[in-house]
């Protein structure tokens, strides 16, 4: 009776000692980290990261396991020798005292890292002491980032949530082929520079079903970027989702192809915003697309601004170098804070050239009180399709 064991049930023995023999996983408490919110676990994390990117076995793992782990700034550096598979089951805490992060750029980062995927887990950096020190404004450190990637290629983050950030939340540098989703990323809307995600420098990169809710931007890409895809987005409080600011420096990289649809933006600054600084620059923002939008009570639902200048010291007001073209707004329905629910503010230098505006339904209510929207042209070029409310300035 004994030998007669089914075919299948072989094949799937077969399939499990496969599968235990190609992947490993490194699980942090085994290399001595404490889920008890007060050992320092950092020197274990890299541990655990370093024997799982030396690991010859096709994906290795690396697990953390349910607990509060504290973690001081930290880099994982690649290239690794094997995909890297990061399960987090638990919640990583920053030190209580601002000062250990506040001069780093960095809490966690990831360098030169290929093949990764990240699941799952909680950061919270505590940043609310910074911030208060900030408000007060005697000697406080610059703030670290939560978590960063720089260099990487071919990353999936799924369903991280991160809180309090001491400043950017999360900062995409030098990345390529990298998918984000699924994510929550809140601090207050009072926290100073909490933008949600910061991309520079970077192409094809997606970030999709995630709710960010911050003091600055929800998600703002920066010179050097390329093939962005924004999707499903809910965004507020926070500063909208923005493309700049750009033309800070007199040469540097410009923007081409950022696509934000699906979203919905509640009480935010912005809704979908390009900004630029008033000063000379090669730099430029091409081919933009947003579509499908709804505004929730946003201040500036749409709005370009090429005399971005929040520290007022620019000269050269209006002549930004940055050359905006071939942008669409598409789609785009709800309520404005103000009256003027449409800005395009651009350089007398460079007018913006190729906007178009199509099927635009943006109305102003204030205490039931109805009355018409405006919109604001300087130096744009374009035209309008579809219905567009408020009336066309182009
Ligand atoms: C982690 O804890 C949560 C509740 O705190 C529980 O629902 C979950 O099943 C636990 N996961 C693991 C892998 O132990
Ligand atoms: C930043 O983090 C590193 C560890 O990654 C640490 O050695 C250093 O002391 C930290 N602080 C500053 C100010 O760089
Ligand atoms: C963009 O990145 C995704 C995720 O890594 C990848 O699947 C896709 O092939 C990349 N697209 C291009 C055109 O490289
Ligand atoms: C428009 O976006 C909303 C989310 O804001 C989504 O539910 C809806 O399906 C989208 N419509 C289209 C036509 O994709």
């Amino acid at each position: 009776m004994s030998n007669v064991i089914p075919l299948s049930c072989k094949l799937f023995i077969v399939v499990i000692a496969i599968k235990l023999c190609t992947s490993a996983a490194h699980n942090v408490v085994d290399f001595g980290a404490r889920g008890d919110g007060k050992t320092d676990s950092t020197s274990s994390f890299l541990k655990a990261w370093n024997a799982a990117c030396n690991s010859d076995v096709p994906t290795a793992s690396m697990v953390v396991p349910n607990g509060t782990f504290l973690v001081k700034s930290v880099t994982f550096t690649g290239p690794c020798k094997s995909d890297i598979k990061l399960l987090i089951h638990g919640t990583l805490i920053a030190p209580n005292n601002y000062r250990f992060l506040g001069s780093n750029e960095s809490w966690i980062m990831f360098y030169s890292v290929s093949r990764l995927s990240i699941v799952g887990g909680t950061l919270n950096a505590k940043g609310s002491s910074l911030w208060s020190c900030k408000s007060v404004g005697n000697h406080c450190p610059f703030g670290a980032r939560s978590l960063s990637f720089q260099s990487c290629n071919k990353v999936l983050v799924s369903g991280l949530k991160s809180f309090n950030s001491q400043r950017v939340h999360i900062s995409i540098n030098g990345c390529s082929n990298m998918i984000l989703q699924r994510m929550k990323i809140i601090a207050p809307s009072r926290s100073p520079n909490t933008d949600g995600i910061h991309i520079g420098s970077s192409r094809n990169i997606t970030i999709t079903n995630s709710n960010i809710g911050t003091g600055d931007d929800c998600i703002s890409i920066g010179q050097g970027s390329m093939k962005m895809r924004i999707d499903r987005i809910v965004c507020g409080p926070g500063h909208g989702i923005s493309i700049g600011s750009l033309g800070s420096s007199a040469i540097e990289n410009g923007v081409d192809g950022v696509i934000v649809t699906n979203s919905i933006f509640t009480q935010t600054q912005n809704g979908v915003r390009v900004k630029s600084w008033p000063k000379a620059s090669d730099g430029y923002a091409k081919n933009l697309v947003f579509k499908n939008l709804t505004m929730r009570n946003v201040a500036n639902p749409i709005i370009i601004d090429q005399d971005y200048c929040p520290t007022k010291s620019c000269t050269n007001s209006k002549n930004s170098g940055v050359k905006v073209s071939q942008v669409r707004f598409e789609q785009i329905k709800g309520t404005s804070l103000t009256q003027k629910a449409i800005t395009l503010r651009c350089s007398s230098t460079n007018p913006c050239q190729g906007i178009e505006l199509k099927d635009i339904d943006l109305t102003y209510v204030n205490h039931n009180f109805k009355k018409p929207t405006l919109s604001d042209c300087e130096n744009a070029r374009g035209f309008c399709t579809g219905f567009v409310y408020p009336k066309n300035c182009l």
